[in-house]
């Protein structure tokens, strides 16, 4: 049986396929490459040593989609496809939520049609919005979230819950992720956004690579240590492999669960910085500028709950996140 992975062209998509593959799973991608390469699956081929069975497809065709499941055996998905970039929903709500929104309905359709019903949703800890509490536990509130892609995923994870709510027989398991950097270790995949990069790490390694001149940190009087925004950082792989477990969890037949994915640690923009620059040895001009529209002080997760009932914890370091995005812009520098 076959782990369907939408949005499996996509980062933290690409690399789960390499440790679903690694833990001896089947996998099929379905991606339509609006944000992605057809490139990230060769070089996860490459790195597994086995052939991805690949379908571009977009999610809101049902027809297309469809077919995928009479011609493949899937047991499962693992739901990735989406539009994410938080600037660009503020301008584009209606793409945003036709999407994210439409093509998880169409998706939850055709799985429901073949009898498919364990899935797993990236969600993200935006759906806390200003967080009642830190550390972020499962059982903090959700909040109001400050763009049309965060309500996306609120929307979702409620949609989710409903159709579980209504039908048993499904397992959904939603997994609210922190702020997810690093990439593979050979260097061959990792992060690779279109144009100017809206993500702290990306916009560090291409300022390493000399694309961009200087970082502009957004903020330096919030209430923390020094300053400047604190998110938990995650290695890709690390977030990856949360979802081998989450995987390997369903045949619990777990009913609904709800998972953070992050370290349990928080870092501030500047100590992202100082990190990247211990690593790497390249030094990254920076400027304070205005705080940006919508950030928070401070994000970071408990992580317990995934540790006990998930048996995962991420492992990688910031140290390791560093060497790894690095490895993969300086070996890619104008991506794939
Ligand atoms: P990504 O853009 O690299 O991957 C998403 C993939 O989905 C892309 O390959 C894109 O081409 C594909 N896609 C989009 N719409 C589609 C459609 N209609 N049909 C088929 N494919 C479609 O993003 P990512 O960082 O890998 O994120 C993966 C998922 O995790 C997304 O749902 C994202 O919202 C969520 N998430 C990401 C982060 C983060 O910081 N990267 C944090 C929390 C949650
Ligand atoms: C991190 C910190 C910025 C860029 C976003 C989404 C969230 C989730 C993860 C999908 C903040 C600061 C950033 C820059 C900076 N995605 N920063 N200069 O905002 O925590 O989360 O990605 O679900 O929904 O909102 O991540 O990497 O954009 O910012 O100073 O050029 O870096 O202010 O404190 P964020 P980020």
């Amino acid at each position: 049986m076959s782990i369907l992975v939408t949005g499996g062209a996509g980062f933290i998509g690409s690399h789960t396929v390499v440790e679903l593959v690694n833990a001896g799973h089947e996998v099929v991608v379905v991606d339509n490459l609006v944000n992605a390469s057809e490139k990230s699956l060769e070089r996860v081929e490459q790195i597994v040593g086995k052939k991805i069975t690949f379908y571009k497809v977009d999610i809101q065709d049902r027809e297309a989609l469809n077919e995928v499941f009479e011609k493949e055996k899937i047991d499962s998905c693992i739901h990735f496809a989406g539009l994410k970039a938080v600037g660009e929903s503020v301008v584009k709500p209606l793409e945003y939520y036709t999407n994210n929104i439409s093509g998880t309905l169409v998706l939850l359709d055709v799985m429901r049609k073949h009898n498919v019903k364990n899935i797993v949703f990236s969600s993200s800890a935006t759906v806390y919005g200003n967080p009642a509490f830190i550390p972020i536990t499962e059982e903090c509130p959700k909040g109001q979230c400050t763009n049309p892609y965060g309500w996306t995923k609120s929307m979702l994870e409620q949609i989710l819950s409903d159709v579980w709510f209504a039908d048993k027989e499904w397992n959904v398991i939603l997994l609210r992720y922190f702020n997810p950097i690093g990439a593979h270790e050979s260097g061959l995949i990792g992060e690779n956004p279109n144009g100017i990069p809206n993500n702290l790490m990306p916009y560090i390694t291409q300022v390493a690579v000399g694309k961009l001149k200087q970082l502009s940190v957004f903020g330096d009087d919030y209430d923390t240590p020094d300053g400047t925004g604190v998110r938990d950082y995650i290695h890709v792989v690390d977030l990856a492999v949360g979802h081998v477990r989450a995987m390997e969890k369903m045949k619990e037949n777990p009913g609904l669960k709800i998972y953070n994915l992050g370290t349990g640690k928080g870092s501030s923009v500047l100590d992202i910085v100082k990190n990247f620059e211990a690593a790497t040895g390249v030094k990254i001009p920076y400027v304070i500028k205005e705080r940006r529209a919508g950030d928070i002080a401070t994000c970071y997760a408990d992580a317990s709950l995934a540790e006990k009932e998930l048996h995962w914890k991420a492992e990688r370091d910031l140290k390791k996140m560093c060497e790894d995005s690095w490895r993969f812009q300086k070996n890619n520098p104008n991506g794939y």
